[in-house]
């Protein structure tokens, strides 16, 4: 956001700036679920106070929705409705993490999960992973560091900021692993339905996992329906965790704007083209930026098979001058007009993180900007 911001800035000081920082689809949310929003604004049951767990039709269509995607049966009783998957990974650590308790993180990871985890009193027990294994944490690893004080796992595939995504038998390893040291998994599946490897959607933990009961699944319709500012998102888990998730929220903010909710029951419900259509646009914006970031010498990068960010590795063209992705990316953008985030801000200096949320003339322009400055170091 600080990034997005800079670039504004700048921008409105008639600078040509190519923004890389967003954390969101560039395409506005599909007309008819701002047509079922605005249907739903002219109707007074929607102008108050509603169930502070989500109205019930909306929870139906996730539980729904979550069959579909996810392969888990749930109940809507089991469903929160929260004001973005972020008050879900919020409540999730409030709910689940005591003093002291520790949370394993693999990093690169996004930069609200140690956030989350501190708020709620906890440690961050981060867990580097690397290009070699495709930023994907290994059971021997999480083994290592597991302590006595470990509650639970953060999962997140596809991932941001590397679009690492697990398969279906890498992610029951894990899954069995926790299972079977009664370690919660919080599942983050927001950009499940964003991947480029054939399927049309990401493996599901859960699902990929038998008799498995310490799990909580966050999503919401930010990332599949192009609505991050609409603030929708959910939680789902067992019924006492989220009964306790529900008690917090009804201090904090109650329920979700309910048009919002209206509109993203017309996400979950209605037709589904959408989201192919954008993740095809995704696809081909990932390959051109795969490709182009490939060329530039010194520069490697892994192939991002999820979400809509690649994960370039820069260690190698750092100088005396530029000696952190830091100042790279400060010098990117002042010197090069390109926005790029460091990867200082997901824990793995030496690497920045790129997203391919704007169009292709843009990526072309943008990273034949870096390549020429990483050149000139
Ligand atoms: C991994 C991950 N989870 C959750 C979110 C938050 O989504 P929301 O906009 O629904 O709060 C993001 C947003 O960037 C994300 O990258």
């Amino acid at each position: 956001m600080a990034i997005s911001g800079r670039a504004r800035e700048l921008r409105s000081e008639g600078r040509d700036v190519i923004s890389f920082g967003a954390g969101e689809p560039d395409f506005p949310t599909p007309e008819h679920i701002v047509a079922a929003a605005a249907r739903a604004a002219h109707d007074p049951a929607n102008h108050k106070y509603s169930a502070n767990q989500g109205l019930p039709p909306v929870r139906a269509a996730i539980a729904a929705y979550t069959k579909d995607f996810s392969g888990i049966d749930v109940d809507p009783t089991q469903v929160v409705v929260t004001n973005g998957a972020k008050q879900a990974v919020f409540q999730s650590f409030a709910a689940l993490v005591d003093e002291g308790d520790e949370v394993l993180l693999p990093s690169p990871y996004w930069v609200t999960y140690p956030a989350g985890i501190e708020l709620a009193g906890g440690k961050a027990v981060t867990i580097p992973t690397t290009p070699e294994s495709g930023f994907k944490v290994s059971v021997d690893e999480l083994e290592a560091a597991r302590s006595d004080r470990t509650v639970a796992l953060v999962f997140v595939s596809p991932s941001n900021p590397t679009g690492a995504v697990y398969d279906a038998d890498e992610a029951r390893e894990i899954g069995e692993w926790a299972r079977d040291n009664q370690i919660w998994v919080i599942a983050d599946e927001i950009y499940q339905r964003l991947v480029y490897d054939g399927s049309d959607v990401a493996a599901s933990i859960v699902s990929s996992t038998s008799r498995f009961e310490n799990w909580i699944v966050v999503n919401g319709v930010a990332k599949s329906f192009a609505m991050t500012g609409w603030r929708v998102g959910w939680m789902i888990g067992p019924e006492d965790i989220m009964a306790a998730a529900a008690r917090l929220q009804s201090h904090a903010t109650s329920n979700v704007a309910n048009i919002c909710q209206q509109a993203a029951l017309a996400a979950l419900r209605g037709p589904q083209e959408t989201v192919d259509e954008m993740r095809e646009a995704f696809d081909s914006r990932r390959k051109l930026m795969y490709e182009m970031i490939g060329d530039i010498p010194g520069v490697s990068c892994v192939e991002p098979l999820g979400a809509f960010y690649v994960f370039p590795d820069v260690r190698e063209i750092l100088t005396d001058e530029v000696p952190t992705t830091a100042r790279l990316g400060e010098a990117l953008i002042e010197e090069a007009g390109v926005a790029v985030v460091p990867g200082e801000s997901f824990g793995a200096p030496g690497f920045i993180r790129l997203s391919y949320a704007l169009g292709e003339p843009d990526i072309e322009r943008g990273i034949t900007r870096i390549g020429e400055m990483i050149a000139s170091l």
